[in-house]
Protein backbone atom coordinates (compact mmCIF):
# COMPACT_ATOMS: atom_id res chain seq x y z
CA UNK A 1 0.00 0.00 0.00
CA UNK A 2 3.01 2.29 0.87
CA UNK A 3 4.66 1.34 -2.29
CA UNK A 4 1.49 2.87 -4.52
CA UNK A 5 1.46 6.29 -2.11
CA UNK A 6 5.32 6.58 -2.85
CA UNK A 7 4.74 6.31 -6.46
CA UNK A 8 1.51 8.29 -6.54
CA UNK A 9 3.28 10.98 -4.76
CA UNK A 10 6.66 10.52 -6.64
CA UNK A 11 4.36 10.87 -9.79
CA UNK A 12 2.84 14.25 -8.23
CA UNK A 13 6.49 15.87 -7.36
CA UNK A 14 7.53 15.02 -10.74
CA UNK A 15 4.33 16.44 -12.35
CA UNK A 16 4.39 20.01 -10.36
CA UNK A 17 7.56 20.42 -8.79
CA UNK A 18 9.82 22.32 -11.55
CA UNK A 19 11.13 25.26 -9.21
CA UNK A 20 9.83 23.85 -6.13
CA UNK A 21 13.22 21.84 -6.01
CA UNK A 22 16.79 21.62 -6.22
CA UNK A 23 17.41 21.05 -9.87
CA UNK A 24 20.04 17.74 -8.51
CA UNK A 25 16.96 15.80 -8.04
CA UNK A 26 16.60 13.22 -10.81
CA UNK A 27 14.72 9.85 -11.66
CA UNK A 28 17.11 6.88 -11.41
CA UNK A 29 14.09 4.09 -12.92
CA UNK A 30 12.45 2.92 -9.79
CA UNK A 31 9.72 5.44 -9.59
CA UNK A 32 10.85 7.83 -7.50
CA UNK A 33 13.07 10.96 -7.26
CA UNK A 34 16.58 10.72 -5.36
CA UNK A 35 16.01 14.87 -3.74
CA UNK A 36 19.55 16.19 -3.58
CA UNK A 37 18.27 19.14 -1.73
CA UNK A 38 15.59 21.63 -0.35
CA UNK A 39 14.41 24.62 1.13
CA UNK A 40 11.32 25.11 2.70
CA UNK A 41 9.72 26.42 6.34
CA UNK A 42 8.00 23.89 8.24
CA UNK A 43 10.26 20.66 8.73
CA UNK A 44 12.55 18.67 6.67
CA UNK A 45 14.01 14.88 6.83
CA UNK A 46 17.26 14.45 5.00
CA UNK A 47 18.40 10.95 4.94
CA UNK A 48 20.28 7.93 3.17
CA UNK A 49 17.31 6.80 0.94
CA UNK A 50 14.66 8.47 -0.39
CA UNK A 51 12.01 6.56 0.94
CA UNK A 52 13.04 6.79 3.83
CA UNK A 53 12.99 10.62 4.14
CA UNK A 54 9.35 9.97 2.60
CA UNK A 55 8.28 8.23 5.16
CA UNK A 56 9.67 10.93 7.62
CA UNK A 57 8.06 13.64 5.59
CA UNK A 58 4.64 12.09 5.81
CA UNK A 59 5.15 11.97 9.68
CA UNK A 60 5.79 15.53 10.16
CA UNK A 61 3.11 16.35 7.82
CA UNK A 62 0.49 14.13 9.58
CA UNK A 63 1.55 16.46 12.99
CA UNK A 64 3.85 14.09 14.68
CA UNK A 65 7.50 16.49 15.66
CA UNK A 66 11.24 15.70 14.65
CA UNK A 67 11.46 12.86 17.06
CA UNK A 68 8.11 11.36 15.76
CA UNK A 69 9.71 11.23 12.33
CA UNK A 70 13.00 10.32 13.59
CA UNK A 71 11.98 7.06 14.65
CA UNK A 72 9.75 6.38 11.70
CA UNK A 73 12.35 7.59 9.22
CA UNK A 74 14.80 4.84 10.99
CA UNK A 75 12.57 2.01 11.06
CA UNK A 76 12.34 2.64 7.33
CA UNK A 77 15.82 2.94 7.00
CA UNK A 78 15.94 -0.73 8.77
CA UNK A 79 13.74 -1.90 5.59
CA UNK A 80 14.94 0.12 2.32
CA UNK A 81 18.70 0.38 3.00
CA UNK A 82 19.87 -2.54 4.97
CA UNK A 83 23.56 -2.17 4.70
CA UNK A 84 23.45 0.27 7.77
CA UNK A 85 19.82 1.06 8.21
CA UNK A 86 18.61 -1.44 11.03
CA UNK A 87 17.28 -3.30 13.86
CA UNK A 88 20.28 -5.46 14.28
CA UNK A 89 22.43 -3.05 15.18
CA UNK A 90 23.02 0.29 17.57
CA UNK A 91 23.07 4.02 17.35
CA UNK A 92 23.42 7.22 18.77
CA UNK A 93 20.48 10.29 19.10
CA UNK A 94 21.63 13.92 19.85
CA UNK A 95 18.28 15.38 20.14
CA UNK A 96 17.77 19.43 20.50
CA UNK A 97 13.62 19.86 22.28
CA UNK A 98 11.54 23.04 22.29
CA UNK A 99 11.78 23.46 26.00
CA UNK A 100 15.13 23.51 25.35
CA UNK A 101 16.62 20.31 26.60
CA UNK A 102 19.90 18.60 25.14
CA UNK A 103 19.27 15.02 25.21
CA UNK A 104 21.41 12.22 24.27
CA UNK A 105 20.35 8.29 23.86
CA UNK A 106 23.19 5.49 23.96
CA UNK A 107 21.98 2.32 22.37
CA UNK A 108 25.07 1.03 21.19
CA UNK A 109 25.67 -2.61 21.09
CA UNK A 110 27.00 -4.26 24.05
CA UNK A 111 29.68 -7.12 24.43
CA UNK A 112 27.81 -10.13 25.49
CA UNK A 113 28.02 -11.92 28.53
CA UNK A 114 30.04 -14.38 27.55
CA UNK A 115 32.79 -12.45 25.58
CA UNK A 116 36.12 -11.25 26.80
CA UNK A 117 38.91 -9.88 25.96
CA UNK A 118 41.43 -12.24 24.51
CA UNK A 119 38.34 -13.59 21.88
CA UNK A 120 39.37 -13.13 18.70
CA UNK A 121 43.25 -14.29 19.48
CA UNK A 122 44.16 -17.29 17.90
CA UNK A 123 46.90 -19.19 19.90
CA UNK A 124 49.87 -17.35 18.70
CA UNK A 125 48.20 -14.40 20.28
CA UNK A 126 47.05 -13.12 16.82
CA UNK A 127 43.72 -11.47 15.90
CA UNK A 128 41.85 -13.33 14.17
CA UNK A 129 39.95 -10.62 11.90
CA UNK A 130 37.86 -13.18 10.17
CA UNK A 131 36.17 -13.57 13.56
CA UNK A 132 35.67 -10.06 14.79
CA UNK A 133 34.47 -8.88 11.29
CA UNK A 134 32.35 -11.98 9.28
CA UNK A 135 29.47 -13.99 11.42
CA UNK A 136 27.85 -14.67 14.61
CA UNK A 137 30.62 -14.17 16.85
CA UNK A 138 31.09 -10.38 15.41
CA UNK A 139 27.72 -9.58 17.00
CA UNK A 140 27.41 -7.78 19.63
CA UNK A 141 24.01 -7.31 21.40
CA UNK A 142 22.24 -4.88 19.19
CA UNK A 143 20.51 -1.86 20.94
CA UNK A 144 19.01 -0.28 17.90
CA UNK A 145 15.17 -1.11 18.68
CA UNK A 146 15.40 -0.32 22.62
CA UNK A 147 16.72 3.07 20.92
CA UNK A 148 13.65 3.62 19.51
CA UNK A 149 11.98 2.66 22.38
CA UNK A 150 13.77 5.63 24.33
CA UNK A 151 13.16 7.82 21.97
CA UNK A 152 9.22 7.23 22.27
CA UNK A 153 8.33 9.63 25.14
CA UNK A 154 9.40 12.58 23.36
CA UNK A 155 7.25 11.56 20.26
CA UNK A 156 3.90 12.35 20.33
CA UNK A 157 2.10 10.01 17.68
CA UNK A 158 0.72 6.31 18.91
CA UNK A 159 4.01 4.24 17.85
CA UNK A 160 1.71 2.02 15.77
CA UNK A 161 1.52 4.81 13.39
CA UNK A 162 5.51 5.43 13.06
CA UNK A 163 6.40 1.58 12.24
CA UNK A 164 3.59 0.69 9.96
CA UNK A 165 5.17 2.55 7.19
CA UNK A 166 8.22 0.19 7.83
CA UNK A 167 6.03 -2.58 7.76
CA UNK A 168 4.17 -2.04 4.99
CA UNK A 169 7.60 -1.04 2.90
CA UNK A 170 9.29 -4.89 4.45
CA UNK A 171 5.75 -6.85 3.21
CA UNK A 172 4.91 -5.16 -0.13
CA UNK A 173 8.21 -4.22 -0.93
CA UNK A 174 10.04 -1.42 -2.88
CA UNK A 175 12.00 -0.74 -5.84
CA UNK A 176 15.77 -0.89 -5.59
CA UNK A 177 18.31 2.16 -6.72
CA UNK A 178 21.05 1.06 -8.81
CA UNK A 179 23.63 1.34 -5.96
CA UNK A 180 21.85 -0.91 -4.31
CA UNK A 181 21.70 -3.32 -6.44
CA UNK A 182 25.25 -2.96 -7.05
CA UNK A 183 25.47 -3.32 -3.71
CA UNK A 184 23.87 -6.85 -3.14
CA UNK A 185 25.78 -8.23 -6.30
CA UNK A 186 28.54 -7.43 -4.94
CA UNK A 187 27.92 -9.14 -1.34
CA UNK A 188 26.30 -12.11 -2.83
CA UNK A 189 29.15 -14.35 -1.62
CA UNK A 190 29.40 -13.60 1.97
CA UNK A 191 25.70 -13.35 1.95
CA UNK A 192 25.89 -17.21 0.70
CA UNK A 193 29.05 -18.13 2.94
CA UNK A 194 27.63 -16.55 6.24
CA UNK A 195 23.67 -18.00 5.69
CA UNK A 196 22.59 -21.65 5.87
CA UNK A 197 19.44 -20.57 5.00
CA UNK A 198 17.72 -17.83 1.72
CA UNK A 199 17.96 -14.25 2.25
CA UNK A 200 16.17 -11.71 0.72
CA UNK A 201 19.39 -9.90 -0.89
CA UNK A 202 20.22 -12.64 -2.69
CA UNK A 203 18.61 -13.84 -5.91
CA UNK A 204 20.04 -16.23 -8.26
CA UNK A 205 20.34 -13.65 -11.13
CA UNK A 206 21.98 -10.31 -10.93
CA UNK A 207 20.02 -7.66 -9.01
CA UNK A 208 19.13 -4.38 -11.59
CA UNK A 209 17.76 -0.99 -10.58
CA UNK A 210 14.33 -1.05 -10.21
CA UNK A 211 13.84 -5.07 -9.05
CA UNK A 212 11.32 -5.10 -5.78
CA UNK A 213 12.96 -6.42 -2.79
CA UNK A 214 10.34 -8.07 -0.16
CA UNK A 215 11.38 -8.72 2.85
CA UNK A 216 7.90 -10.85 4.65
CA UNK A 217 10.69 -11.89 7.61
CA UNK A 218 11.33 -8.80 8.42
CA UNK A 219 7.86 -7.48 7.98
CA UNK A 220 6.71 -10.09 10.53
CA UNK A 221 9.34 -8.80 13.36
CA UNK A 222 8.52 -4.99 12.48
CA UNK A 223 4.96 -6.47 13.27
CA UNK A 224 5.95 -8.27 16.45
CA UNK A 225 7.49 -5.09 17.65
CA UNK A 226 4.59 -2.90 16.77
CA UNK A 227 2.35 -5.20 19.16
CA UNK A 228 4.37 -6.20 21.84
CA UNK A 229 6.77 -2.70 22.11
CA UNK A 230 10.66 -3.58 22.98
CA UNK A 231 9.62 -7.40 24.36
CA UNK A 232 8.66 -7.87 20.70
CA UNK A 233 12.35 -7.87 19.87
CA UNK A 234 14.24 -9.07 23.03
CA UNK A 235 11.83 -11.40 24.22
CA UNK A 236 9.91 -14.12 22.72
CA UNK A 237 10.10 -15.21 19.27
CA UNK A 238 12.17 -12.83 18.02
CA UNK A 239 15.10 -13.59 20.88
CA UNK A 240 14.49 -17.21 20.36
CA UNK A 241 15.05 -16.55 16.35
CA UNK A 242 18.51 -14.60 17.54
CA UNK A 243 19.59 -17.57 19.70
CA UNK A 244 18.40 -20.02 17.52
CA UNK A 245 20.67 -17.96 14.71
CA UNK A 246 24.09 -18.12 17.55
CA UNK A 247 23.79 -21.05 17.68
CA UNK A 248 23.79 -21.96 14.55
CA UNK A 249 27.89 -20.17 13.49
CA UNK A 250 29.39 -20.51 17.28
CA UNK A 251 27.64 -17.20 18.57
CA UNK A 252 27.83 -16.34 22.01
CA UNK A 253 24.47 -14.00 22.58
CA UNK A 254 22.07 -15.43 25.02
CA UNK A 255 18.78 -14.91 25.71
CA UNK A 256 19.88 -13.30 29.13
CA UNK A 257 22.00 -10.61 27.10
CA UNK A 258 18.76 -10.05 25.02
CA UNK A 259 16.71 -9.29 28.23
CA UNK A 260 19.45 -7.57 29.71
CA UNK A 261 20.36 -4.88 26.94
CA UNK A 262 19.11 -1.02 27.84
CA UNK A 263 19.30 2.10 26.09
CA UNK A 264 21.27 4.95 28.41
CA UNK A 265 20.36 8.84 28.21
CA UNK A 266 23.46 10.20 28.67
CA UNK A 267 24.32 14.14 29.32
CA UNK A 268 25.63 15.69 25.90
CA UNK A 269 28.65 16.56 25.30
CA UNK A 270 27.76 20.29 24.51
CA UNK A 271 30.63 23.45 24.28
CA UNK A 272 30.66 26.82 22.90
CA UNK A 273 32.42 27.59 19.28
CA UNK A 274 32.79 30.93 19.07
CA UNK A 275 29.49 31.55 20.17
CA UNK A 276 27.51 28.92 18.79
CA UNK A 277 26.36 26.08 20.97
CA UNK A 278 27.52 22.77 20.04
CA UNK A 279 25.57 19.54 21.38
CA UNK A 280 27.44 16.13 20.06
CA UNK A 281 27.35 12.95 21.77
CA UNK A 282 29.53 11.65 24.55
CA UNK A 283 31.69 8.34 25.04
CA UNK A 284 31.10 5.59 24.36
CA UNK A 285 31.13 7.68 20.96
CA UNK A 286 34.50 9.30 20.59
CA UNK A 287 32.90 11.59 18.15
CA UNK A 288 31.79 14.42 20.54
CA UNK A 289 34.81 14.52 22.15
CA UNK A 290 36.97 14.34 19.56
CA UNK A 291 35.10 17.11 17.28
CA UNK A 292 35.17 19.39 20.97
CA UNK A 293 39.15 18.57 21.41
CA UNK A 294 39.13 19.77 17.18
CA UNK A 295 37.29 22.58 16.65
CA UNK A 296 38.82 23.89 20.63
CA UNK A 297 42.39 23.48 18.74
CA UNK A 298 41.31 26.30 16.18
CA UNK A 299 38.94 27.86 17.94
CA UNK A 300 41.83 30.52 18.91
CA UNK A 301 43.22 30.81 15.29
CA UNK A 302 41.88 33.12 12.47
CA UNK A 303 41.04 30.15 9.90
CA UNK A 304 38.57 31.75 8.40
CA UNK A 305 41.52 34.24 6.81
CA UNK A 306 43.53 30.92 6.04
CA UNK A 307 40.15 30.37 3.50
CA UNK A 308 38.73 27.31 2.63
CA UNK A 309 41.00 24.26 1.36
CA UNK A 310 44.53 26.33 0.97
CA UNK A 311 47.37 24.35 2.02
CA UNK A 312 47.42 26.27 5.39
CA UNK A 313 43.90 25.78 6.34
CA UNK A 314 43.95 21.81 5.43
CA UNK A 315 47.23 21.76 7.24
CA UNK A 316 45.82 23.22 10.65
CA UNK A 317 42.69 20.91 10.27
CA UNK A 318 45.12 18.47 9.75
CA UNK A 319 47.40 18.68 12.71
CA UNK A 320 44.65 18.91 15.20
CA UNK A 321 43.11 15.62 13.43
CA UNK A 322 46.74 14.19 14.21
CA UNK A 323 46.29 15.36 17.86
CA UNK A 324 42.85 14.51 18.68
CA UNK A 325 43.29 10.99 16.99
CA UNK A 326 45.96 9.99 19.42
CA UNK A 327 44.28 10.69 21.82
CA UNK A 328 41.38 8.65 21.27
CA UNK A 329 43.12 5.45 20.91
CA UNK A 330 44.93 6.39 24.43
CA UNK A 331 42.48 7.35 26.72
CA UNK A 332 38.56 6.92 25.48
CA UNK A 333 36.47 4.23 25.92
CA UNK A 334 33.19 3.14 27.36
CA UNK A 335 32.67 5.09 30.45
CA UNK A 336 30.66 2.63 32.70
CA UNK A 337 33.76 0.49 32.89
CA UNK A 338 37.39 2.83 32.37
CA UNK A 339 38.24 6.24 34.13
CA UNK A 340 38.44 8.52 30.97
CA UNK A 341 40.18 12.01 31.99
CA UNK A 342 37.72 13.92 30.21
CA UNK A 343 37.79 17.19 32.02
CA UNK A 344 41.71 17.59 30.92
CA UNK A 345 41.47 16.91 27.40
CA UNK A 346 39.15 18.94 26.62
CA UNK A 347 40.25 21.71 28.63
CA UNK A 348 42.22 25.25 27.16
CA UNK A 349 45.33 24.45 28.14
CA UNK A 350 45.78 20.98 27.65
CA UNK A 351 44.77 21.61 24.11
CA UNK A 352 47.33 24.54 24.08
CA UNK A 353 50.11 22.23 25.22
CA UNK A 354 48.72 20.04 22.45
CA UNK A 355 49.51 22.26 19.77
CA UNK A 356 52.66 23.96 20.88
CA UNK A 357 54.70 21.67 18.63
CA UNK A 358 52.90 22.59 15.51
CA UNK A 359 54.82 23.93 13.05
CA UNK A 360 52.87 25.75 9.87
CA UNK A 361 54.51 25.07 7.07
CA UNK A 362 55.70 21.63 7.95
CA UNK A 363 54.10 18.06 8.55
CA UNK A 364 53.50 16.48 11.82
CA UNK A 365 54.81 13.15 12.75
CA UNK A 366 53.18 10.31 14.66
CA UNK A 367 56.04 8.63 16.19
CA UNK A 368 56.70 12.05 18.18
CA UNK A 369 53.17 13.40 18.43
CA UNK A 370 51.36 10.75 20.19
CA UNK A 371 48.96 11.75 22.71
CA UNK A 372 48.79 13.93 24.92
CA UNK A 373 50.26 13.56 28.60
CA UNK A 374 47.81 12.72 30.91
CA UNK A 375 48.18 10.73 34.33
CA UNK A 376 44.75 6.85 28.12
CA UNK A 377 33.16 0.27 3.81
CA UNK A 378 32.24 2.61 6.60
CA UNK A 379 28.81 1.37 6.58
CA UNK A 380 26.60 3.86 9.48
CA UNK A 381 24.10 5.80 8.82
CA UNK A 382 22.84 9.19 9.79
CA UNK A 383 19.75 10.95 9.33
CA UNK A 384 18.45 14.46 10.46
CA UNK A 385 15.48 16.12 11.14
CA UNK A 386 13.61 19.44 12.30
CA UNK A 387 9.94 20.11 12.69
CA UNK A 388 8.16 23.37 12.98
CA UNK A 389 7.81 23.43 17.12
CA UNK A 390 11.69 23.71 17.43
CA UNK A 391 12.45 19.60 17.68
CA UNK A 392 15.71 19.23 16.23
CA UNK A 393 17.25 15.15 16.33
CA UNK A 394 20.27 13.61 14.90
CA UNK A 395 20.81 10.17 14.57
CA UNK A 396 23.78 8.22 13.37
CA UNK A 397 23.25 4.02 13.41
CA UNK A 398 24.80 1.69 12.44
CA UNK A 399 25.69 -2.25 11.47
CA UNK A 400 29.59 -1.63 11.62
CA UNK A 401 31.04 -2.56 7.99
CA UNK A 402 28.48 -2.78 5.45
CA UNK A 403 25.87 -5.26 5.46
CA UNK A 404 27.43 -5.99 8.87
CA UNK A 405 28.37 -9.61 9.90
CA UNK A 406 26.66 -10.64 6.89
CA UNK A 407 24.48 -12.72 9.55
CA UNK A 408 20.97 -12.52 8.56
CA UNK A 409 18.78 -13.83 11.89
CA UNK A 410 16.77 -16.68 10.18
CA UNK A 411 13.01 -16.44 10.39
CA UNK A 412 13.64 -12.69 11.88
CA UNK A 413 14.94 -11.94 8.34
CA UNK A 414 17.33 -8.89 9.81
CA UNK A 415 21.21 -8.58 9.86
CA UNK A 416 23.43 -8.34 12.38
CA UNK A 417 26.20 -6.30 13.31
CA UNK A 418 29.98 -6.81 13.23
CA UNK A 419 30.01 -4.15 15.99
CA UNK A 420 32.61 -6.27 18.10
CA UNK A 421 35.49 -4.64 16.08
CA UNK A 422 35.26 -1.72 16.93
CA UNK A 423 36.54 -3.01 20.31
CA UNK A 424 40.06 -3.12 20.44
CA UNK A 425 41.07 -7.00 19.72
CA UNK A 426 44.52 -6.68 20.69
CA UNK A 427 46.51 -3.13 21.73
CA UNK A 428 48.33 -1.89 19.36
CA UNK A 429 46.80 -4.00 16.37
CA UNK A 430 44.42 -1.82 14.09
CA UNK A 431 40.87 -2.63 13.39
CA UNK A 432 39.49 -2.44 9.97
CA UNK A 433 39.07 1.25 10.31
CA UNK A 434 42.72 1.01 10.89
CA UNK A 435 41.42 2.43 14.20
CA UNK A 436 44.18 1.68 17.64
CA UNK A 437 43.49 1.42 21.05
CA UNK A 438 44.59 0.02 24.40
CA UNK A 439 42.81 -1.81 27.73
CA UNK A 440 40.69 1.23 27.74
CA UNK A 441 38.43 -0.57 24.47
CA UNK A 442 39.30 -3.90 25.20
CA UNK A 443 36.54 -6.27 25.57
CA UNK A 444 34.87 -6.89 28.62
CA UNK A 445 31.02 -8.29 29.81
CA UNK A 446 28.36 -6.33 28.84
CA UNK A 447 30.51 -3.25 27.88
CA UNK A 448 30.24 -0.92 25.03
CA UNK A 449 32.31 -0.45 22.14
CA UNK A 450 34.00 3.12 21.49
CA UNK A 451 31.99 4.10 18.17
CA UNK A 452 33.22 7.32 15.90
CA UNK A 453 29.62 8.00 15.53
CA UNK A 454 29.12 11.95 15.74
CA UNK A 455 25.28 13.00 15.53
CA UNK A 456 25.72 17.04 16.40
CA UNK A 457 23.02 20.03 16.90
CA UNK A 458 24.58 23.08 16.55
CA UNK A 459 22.15 26.45 18.72
CA UNK A 460 22.63 29.60 17.25
CA UNK A 461 21.32 32.17 20.43
CA UNK A 462 19.57 29.03 21.39
CA UNK A 463 17.91 27.55 18.85
CA UNK A 464 18.89 24.84 15.89
CA UNK A 465 20.55 26.11 13.24
CA UNK A 466 22.68 23.16 12.15
CA UNK A 467 21.96 19.18 12.51
CA UNK A 468 24.41 17.38 10.81
CA UNK A 469 25.98 13.60 10.86
CA UNK A 470 27.17 11.40 8.70
CA UNK A 471 28.51 7.74 8.38
CA UNK A 472 32.06 6.45 7.76
CA UNK A 473 33.95 4.85 10.19
CA UNK A 474 36.80 6.32 12.16
CA UNK A 475 36.31 9.28 9.36
CA UNK A 476 33.04 10.28 10.75
CA UNK A 477 34.28 12.83 12.97
CA UNK A 478 36.38 14.57 10.72
CA UNK A 479 33.83 14.88 8.50
CA UNK A 480 31.68 16.46 11.00
CA UNK A 481 34.38 18.78 11.85
CA UNK A 482 35.12 20.00 8.48
CA UNK A 483 31.43 20.56 7.63
CA UNK A 484 31.04 22.78 10.60
CA UNK A 485 34.51 24.81 9.53
CA UNK A 486 32.98 25.08 6.13
CA UNK A 487 29.83 26.78 7.43
CA UNK A 488 31.11 28.44 10.41
CA UNK A 489 34.20 29.66 9.57
CA UNK A 490 33.89 29.48 5.18
CA UNK A 491 30.72 30.74 5.15
CA UNK A 492 29.93 28.43 2.89
CA UNK A 493 26.51 27.38 1.51
CA UNK A 494 25.15 23.88 3.22
CA UNK A 495 25.47 22.34 -0.16
CA UNK A 496 28.62 23.53 -0.59
CA UNK A 497 29.66 22.19 2.61
CA UNK A 498 28.39 19.24 2.24
CA UNK A 499 29.68 18.31 -1.45
CA UNK A 500 33.01 19.90 -1.65
CA UNK A 501 36.08 17.72 -1.23
CA UNK A 502 36.69 16.15 2.43
CA UNK A 503 40.17 14.97 3.75
CA UNK A 504 40.94 13.03 6.90
CA UNK A 505 43.90 12.05 9.20
CA UNK A 506 43.88 9.66 12.24
CA UNK A 507 47.74 9.86 13.92
CA UNK A 508 47.70 6.35 13.11
CA UNK A 509 48.80 5.01 10.02
CA UNK A 510 50.59 8.61 9.46
CA UNK A 511 49.10 9.28 6.00
CA UNK A 512 46.54 11.88 5.00
CA UNK A 513 43.50 11.01 2.77
CA UNK A 514 42.10 13.21 0.43
CA UNK A 515 38.90 12.67 -2.08
CA UNK A 516 39.55 12.47 -5.72
CA UNK A 517 38.46 15.74 -6.01
CA UNK A 518 40.61 17.77 -3.94
CA UNK A 519 42.49 20.37 -5.01
CA UNK A 520 45.78 18.79 -7.07
CA UNK A 521 47.66 21.79 -6.22
CA UNK A 522 47.32 21.96 -2.75
CA UNK A 523 47.85 18.59 -2.76
CA UNK A 524 51.02 19.04 -4.48
CA UNK A 525 51.94 21.91 -1.80
CA UNK A 526 50.77 19.10 1.15
CA UNK A 527 53.08 16.61 0.09
CA UNK A 528 55.94 19.67 -0.12
CA UNK A 529 55.62 20.22 3.52
CA UNK A 530 56.44 16.45 4.15
CA UNK A 531 52.46 14.87 3.98
CA UNK A 532 52.36 11.02 3.24
CA UNK A 533 48.96 11.72 1.03
CA UNK A 534 46.37 8.96 -0.37
CA UNK A 535 43.77 9.83 -2.83
CA UNK A 536 40.77 7.56 -1.51
CA UNK A 537 37.16 6.55 -2.42
CA UNK A 538 34.61 8.83 -1.20
CA UNK A 539 34.69 10.50 2.59
CA UNK A 540 31.55 9.69 4.54
CA UNK A 541 27.83 10.85 3.41
CA UNK A 542 27.11 13.90 5.18
CA UNK A 543 23.45 15.12 5.68
CA UNK A 544 22.72 18.96 7.16
CA UNK A 545 19.90 20.37 7.59
CA UNK A 546 20.87 24.26 8.34
CA UNK A 547 18.10 26.93 9.64
CA UNK A 548 17.83 30.09 8.87
CA UNK A 549 15.49 32.67 10.54
CA UNK A 550 11.78 30.95 9.01
CA UNK A 551 13.90 28.91 6.15
CA UNK A 552 15.38 25.75 6.61
CA UNK A 553 17.70 24.33 4.06
CA UNK A 554 17.91 20.64 4.13
CA UNK A 555 20.97 18.65 2.23
CA UNK A 556 21.52 14.94 1.24
CA UNK A 557 25.32 13.75 -0.02
CA UNK A 558 26.37 13.73 -3.66
CA UNK A 559 28.01 10.92 -2.31
CA UNK A 560 25.08 8.51 -2.49
CA UNK A 561 21.00 8.26 -2.76
CA UNK A 562 21.11 10.61 0.10
CA UNK A 563 18.05 12.52 -0.25
CA UNK A 564 16.54 15.44 1.79
CA UNK A 565 12.57 16.09 1.86
CA UNK A 566 10.84 19.13 2.89
CA UNK A 567 7.71 20.47 4.61
CA UNK A 568 6.18 23.80 2.79
CA UNK A 569 8.88 23.69 0.17
CA UNK A 570 10.06 27.47 -0.61
CA UNK A 571 9.87 27.85 -4.48
N1 LIG B 1 30.98 1.27 13.62
C1 LIG B 1 31.44 2.56 13.39
C2 LIG B 1 31.44 3.39 14.63
O1 LIG B 1 30.63 3.20 15.51
O2 LIG B 1 32.27 4.23 14.76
Amino acid sequence: MYLKRFLFAAALTLAFAPGSFSQQQKTKGVGYLIQKNITCTRGAVVSAHPLASMVGLDILKQGGNAVDAAIATQLALAVVYPGAGNIGGGGFMVAHLKDGRNICIDYREKAPAKASRDMYLDKDGNVQTNLSQYGHLASGVPGTVAGIFSQVKYAKLPFSKLIQPAIDLAENGFAITAAQASSFNSNKKEFLEQNKTPVAFVKETEWKVGDILIQKELANTLKRIRDFGQKGFYEGETAAFIVAEMQKGNGIISLDDLKNYEAKERPACDFSYKGYQVISMPLPSSGGVILQQMLKMIEGRNIAAMKFQTARSVQLMTEVERRAYADRAEFLGDPDFVKVPLKTLVSESYLKERMKDYEPGKAGNSKITVAGAIKESEETTHFSVIDNEGNAVAITTTLNDSYGSHTVVAGAGFILNNEMDDFSAKPGVPNMYGALGNDKNAIAPAKRMLSSMTPTIVLKKGKPYLVVGTPGGTTIPTSVFQTLVNILEFNMSAVDAVNKPKFHHQWSPDRLDIEKDFPADVKKQLEAMGYNIKVREAIGRTEVIQISGKKIIAVGDKRGDDDARGYAPIP
